[in-house]
């Protein structure tokens, strides 16, 4: 297997791995500006967030931590089930930290409204989110979000830690499914 022979089963990219890493940047630099002076802890959703933790933790020029939490929302399918589980919970303790909560994207919004309030529970210092995809349109939950990286439609994309039953994590670009694949 090579990455080109999995990337054909893309009928559509819309993000290449270059415009996906100049985004990083961006939100790196806004990131290093807004928390200047401030201990910063950064907090991964497995799995899909790895990529963007990676590359986001390299382009921050500062010191950080980061913790990963795994919540399950999804089945392995396209639509979200509604039910939320800690599956693994931060190896951190929180109180009074400056957290950022790191995503790939956020769908229904359901996921992170529900972390989001979960970790606020917790008596941080501060919880904002950064995401490099947003679905406006199949938002049903209402979630702030300091850092996003793109606006996309309401389509099902994979690639750069999205999967389709745990597959493409592994590309570089992100895009959408050819309609075969999913029958
Ligand atoms: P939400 O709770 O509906 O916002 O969805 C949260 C999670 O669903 C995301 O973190 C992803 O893991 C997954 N998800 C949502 N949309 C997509 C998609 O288009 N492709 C792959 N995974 C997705
Ligand atoms: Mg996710």
């Amino acid at each position: 297997m090579d990455t080109a022979s999995v990337e054909k089963d893309l009928v559509n990219i819309l993000f290449t791995e270059e415009e996906i890493q100049a985004k990083i940047q961006e939100l790196a630099r806004q990131i290093e500006r807004d928390y200047e002076g401030r201990e910063l802890l950064i907090v991964g959703v497995l799995k899909g967030a790895v990529m963007v933790m990676a590359d986001l933790a390299r382009a921050l020029d500062r010191h950080v931590e980061m913790d990963w939490m795994a919540v399950s929302s999804y089945g392995s399918g396209t639509k979200s089930s509604g039910v939320v589980r800690i599956l693994k919970d931060l190896d951190t303790d929180i109180s009074g930290r400056d957290v950022l909560i790191v995503d790939e994207i956020i769908d229904t919004g359901l996921t992170l409204s529900w972390l989001v309030s979960n970790l606020a529970s917790r008596r941080p210092a501060s919880v904002e989110i950064a995401t490099l995809f947003r679905k406006p349109e199949a938002q049903t939950m209402p979630v702030s979000v300091k850092y996003v990286g793109w606006d996309i439609p309401n389509e099902f994309v994979v690639g750069y830690g999205l999967d389709y039953k745990e597959r493409y994590r592994n590309l570089r670009s992100v895009g959408t499914l050819a309609p075969h694949i999913y029958s």
